[in-house]
């Protein structure tokens, strides 16, 4: 599939999605301020990866991907929720996310943190609600999503990634705090698309093994941006996590060898999907994007 292809269905499905987050905000009957601070986040922009994961995920099932679109505002919020408790002062306290002024900074703390538990809540609410998704449907989406950024999955990561700051981790120790701090949402995206799209056992393994290796990806990827890319581009800061003392992979191996061990995920990612004689050249292209991507 060429470059063009990834381009428009990113395109169309980046819209799909934003207009499905705003309405979403604009139906609650919830305080303004609150409904301000989580659109403020949710509408600043972002690349919308997991959603588009979804989506093709489910498009390689030769399945409408539109399907997915509540289990994929529920990601995209989710996802958001976490990115501003990562950004508060006694987290990465960082002053600026998506080209625009933190949430803490805008909102205050107290009502930044509230906005993150209430787009955590109300994803599990709109899967719930979803006309879309049959019964069965919905609970494994809502056990995957609570089991991918719960205690076990992002949650864990993330406070393994602010214990590190206190000590150096191992390459294995780090990859553990990679794989669940950002590789376990990214492996929701496409366990659920996988699901919604119809896979068999087989097929859910393969993409399991890609899922993996991709989630690696993206946050070496993300590493190395923070030394290397540019703020503007990013639209957050760089230096934050050698300002932190935050074990990533560029610290243990090198930018270089980062670079190395980045490819090694993608190419692995690729080979995976070689396996399958479904429709998978989407997700061979995400995963090169990943690797190439500069914001
Ligand atoms: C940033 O995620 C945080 C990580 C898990 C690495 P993204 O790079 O997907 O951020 P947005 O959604 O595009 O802003
Ligand atoms: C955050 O990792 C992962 C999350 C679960 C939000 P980072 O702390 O490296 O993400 P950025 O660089 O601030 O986006
Ligand atoms: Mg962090
Ligand atoms: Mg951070
Ligand atoms: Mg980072």
């Amino acid at each position: 599939m060429s470059q063009s292809t990834l381009a428009d269905f990113m395109k169309e499905y980046k819209q799909k999605i934003e207009q499905k987050l705003r309405f979403y905000i604009s139906s609650l009957d919830s305080p303004p301020v609150l409904k301000e601070a989580m659109d403020y986040s949710l509408q600043a922009g972002g690349k919308r990866i997991r959603p588009v994961l979804l989506f093709a995920a489910i498009n390689s099932f030769g399945k409408d991907p539109e399907r997915g679109m509540d289990a994929a505002a529920a990601l995209e919020m989710i996802h958001t929720y976490s990115l501003i408790h990562d950004d508060l002062p006694s987290m990465d306290d960082d002053d600026l996310r998506r080209g625009k002024p933190t949430n803490h900074k805008v909102y205050g703390e107290a009502n930044a943190i509230l906005a993150g538990d209430a787009l955590l809540t109300y994803a599990f609410q709109i899967i719930a609600q979803s006309p879309d998704l049959s019964e069965k449907e919905k609970v494994a989406i809502i056990e995957q999503l609570a089991k991918a950024a719960g205690p076990e999955g992002m949650v864990a990561g993330q406070v393994a990634d602010m214990e590190g700051e206190k000590k150096a981790l191992t390459l294995e120790e780090l990859e553990a705090v990679h794989r669940n701090k950002t590789g376990r949402l990214i492996a929701f995206s496409v366990r659920a698309g996988a699901l919604i799209g119809g896979a068999t056992e087989a097929e859910l393994a393969v993409f399991e093994k890609y899922a993996y290796h991709i989630g690696i990806a993206f946050q070496i990827q993300d590493d190395i941006l923070d030394i290397v890319g540019s703020e503007e581009k990013l639209g957050k800061r760089v230096g934050s996590d050698i300002a932190n003392h935050k074990n990533t992979y560029p610290a243990l191996l090198t930018v270089r060898g980062a670079r190395e061990k980045l490819k090694e995920h993608v190419d692995q990612a690729i080979e995976e999907l070689n396996r399958l004689d479904i429709e998978t050249a989407l997700l061979k292209d995400i995963a090169l994007m990943i690797a190439t991507r500069d914001s």
